[in-house]
Parts: C-alpha cells; structure tokens; sequence
C-alpha cells in the first residue's frame, strides 16, 4: 500500500475536500437553482463513513481535509465528526469553507475542535444585494459571524467573493477594505459553469480577475506575491504595502493552475471526484458499504483512483454549463 497519492502526471495528492452535506441555508444565485432537489438521506455518507475516509486518506499521506457543502455547519451532529477528525493523526491542517449563517455561534467550538482555517462567502456589504445573490441570506449575520470567527483566533480566516458583472462588481474596493479592517485576507472568484442554474446568464455576469485587478491597483497599490504558503491551490495572492491583508483571486477561466493541483473532492452521497470541472469519479460508497468493509479497501480504491485524475478542466465562457452537477454537491 503506497504512502503518499501521486497521480500520472506526477502531481501529488495531499489535500481532501470533504462534502459533509449538499443542503444550505442559503440558495446563492451562481451555485444552486431556486427549487433543488437534495440527495435522499439513505445515500448520503453517514458521520462514521465520512470518518473512515478521512482517516483512510490521512493514512495514504493527505495532510489537509477541508470540509465543504453545501453549508457544512448545518449538518446534524457535525461537531462531533469535526472533534474526531481534529484528532487524527497525520492530519496537520483541519479548515471549513462556510457560508458563517452559524458561526456567531459555533467559532469558539470549532476552533477548540482543531479547525484551524476558515473560509467564509462574502458578496455583498449592501443588505439587499446580499439577499438578492444569496436569496436567503442575512448579512447581519454573517458578519456577526465573521466578526466571532476573528475573535475566534484561527490561523486564517478568508473571505470569498464570487463577483458577477452588473451585480457586485462595484463592491470590491469595498470588500477589500472591509478585509483590511479585520486584518483578514480576501479571494475574488470567477463564476464557473456548474449546475444548470436557472437565475442569469453566466456568458453575461462573467467578470474576470483581471478587471477586478484594474479597479483595485490604483487604490491599494497590489504586489503579486507568487505561492508563498506552496499551497499549489488555485488561488494567486497579492500583498498591499499598507496592511496585512492578501487580495487573492481565483480565475479558472482566465488562468488554468491544474498543473498544481493538490486536489481531490468526495461529494456527500461517497462520490470520490478527481477534478471540479470533469466527470472522472470513483464510487467509494459502494465499498463502504460492502459486508465485508475493511478499511484497507478503501485506502486501496483511493490509491486506485489516482490513475484517473485528469490532467485539467475544460471551462470556458459557453451558456451552457459543461458539468450539469451543482456547485452545492460538488463541495466547492
Ligand atoms: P484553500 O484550501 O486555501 O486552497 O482554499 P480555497 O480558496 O481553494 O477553498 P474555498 O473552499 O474557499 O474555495 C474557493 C473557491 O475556489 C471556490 O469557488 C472553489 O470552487 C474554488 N476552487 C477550490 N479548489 C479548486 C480547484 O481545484 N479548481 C477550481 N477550478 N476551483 C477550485
Ligand atoms: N462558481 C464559483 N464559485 C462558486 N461558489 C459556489 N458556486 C460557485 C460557482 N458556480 C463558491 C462559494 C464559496 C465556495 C465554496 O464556492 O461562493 O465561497
Ligand atoms: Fe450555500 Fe455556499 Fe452554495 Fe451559497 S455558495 S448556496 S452558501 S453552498
């Protein structure tokens, strides 16, 4: 049985992004449809299974596990899986991306529990835009929650901005600076092409990294800072003299990092996804759910699976989407 996870392009696997749920408190414009149909209960992974894939993967040399959605935070019982896997050997970095609907009042617990970064969406200061790209979001409440999650004290907290054209782009100088009063770093993301969402077309709102950089450089004056953490993640950080805040931005269309990629996805129902923007998947429910389950099994259908990562994702700006899964079942 190997140690580490590399694939055939000689990338090396080391971080998990976990799917805990694909429900939400929210619906947001770019990553569901209004009217959703969720996955039925009996064929989404139990708090034991998503364990022992966890604890399989730290085995074979993955070091980080982000837990995603869905909103990870409404899960039933979900702190007692983020106890556990906070404890597991191997594992150095535990980290949740979150909507912060729940945060004013689980930051402490998850930060006790071993959570060390946390991620929160944030695309809107104006309240009646933040309903509107969230359709049922409250943005007292973030902030509150993003506010708990500084006192908190993680080792990063981020904000993450999906920004359509016509909607928020005349937010993010805003943004920014709402970031550096909190001494908290921000990511501009490009909308990507996930699930048949039924509110705007993406060919429309699209709006890229690099328009975003015109309006903040002459402002905040950014420094490209490369990959300082080696992270290989997608998103490129700037610095500004001034503050230590880092403006990142994810630009999947505009400049591919699948070169990097560190990554792999398990979607809630024990889909092991190879890529974000591919169908390349391997069913690890399944043994799971074998009678006669061990958990060497899994380890060797992980190990398996890297044979089929694909080198890249194929987005580009068509109107339709090229994966018909939605973002929510994904996990991000
Ligand atoms: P790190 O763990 O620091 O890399 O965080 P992150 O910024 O990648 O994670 P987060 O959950 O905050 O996701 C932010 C955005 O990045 C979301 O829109 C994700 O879908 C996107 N993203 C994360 N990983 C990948 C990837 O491998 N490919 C692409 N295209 N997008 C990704
Ligand atoms: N394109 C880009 N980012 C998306 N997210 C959700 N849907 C999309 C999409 N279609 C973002 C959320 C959250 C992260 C997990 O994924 O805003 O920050
Ligand atoms: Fe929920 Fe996050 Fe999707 Fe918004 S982007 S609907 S908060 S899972």
């Amino acid at each position: 049985m190997p140690t580490s996870l590399v694939d055939n392009f000689g990338r090396r696997v080391n971080y998990l992004r976990l799917s805990v749920t694909d429900r939400c408190d929210f619906r947001c414009v770019y990553c569901m449809a209004e009217d959703m149909t969720f996955a039925p209960k009996a064929e989404v992974l139990s708090l034991e299974e998503l364990y022992q894939v966890a604890r399989a993967f730290t085995e074979l040399g993955v070091e980080k596990i982000r837990l995603t959605g869905g909103e990870p935070l409404i899960r039933n019982n979900i702190m007692s899986l983020v106890g556990r896997l906070g404890s597991l050997p191997g594992l150095r970095q535990l980290a949740l991306t979150t909507n912060g609907s729940q945060l004013q009042r689980l930051a402490p617990q998850l930060r006790e529990r071993g959570v060390r970064r946390v991620n929160i969406s944030l695309d809107s200061l104006n309240p009646r835009k933040f309903r509107h790209l969230t359709r049922h979001g409250n943005l007292d409440q973030v902030i509150a929650g993003i506010d708990a999650a500084v006192a908190a004290g993680f080792e990063q907290v981020k904000i993450n901005a999906v920004i359509l054209r016509g909607r928020n782009e005349d937010e993010v100088v805003d943004l920014v600076r709402f970031a550096r009063e909190r001494a908290i770093d921000i990511s501009f993301i490009e909308e990507m092409p996930l699930g048949l969402i039924d509110e705007h077309d993406r060919a429309l709102t699209f709006c890229s990294s690099a328009e975003l950089r015109q309006q903040l450089d002459p402002v905040f004056e950014l420094q490209a800072l490369g990959d300082p953490q080696g992270s290989g993640g997608p998103t490129r950080y700037f610095a500004m003299p001034d503050s230590p805040t880092r403006v990142g931005f994810i630009s999947p269309h505009s400049e591919n990092f699948c070169h990097l990629c560190n990554r792999v996805r398990l979607t809630v129902e024990g889909r092991l996804l190879l890529c974000l923007g591919n169908e390349h998947s391997v069913d690890l429910r399944a043994v799971l759910r074998a009678p006669d389950y061990q958990l060497e099994h899994l380890k060797h259908a992980i190990a398996a699976a890297m044979a089929i990562k694909p080198e890249r994702h194929y987005f580009d700006n068509r109107e339709e989407p090229q994966i018909l899964r939605f973002m929510n079942a994904t996990g991000g």
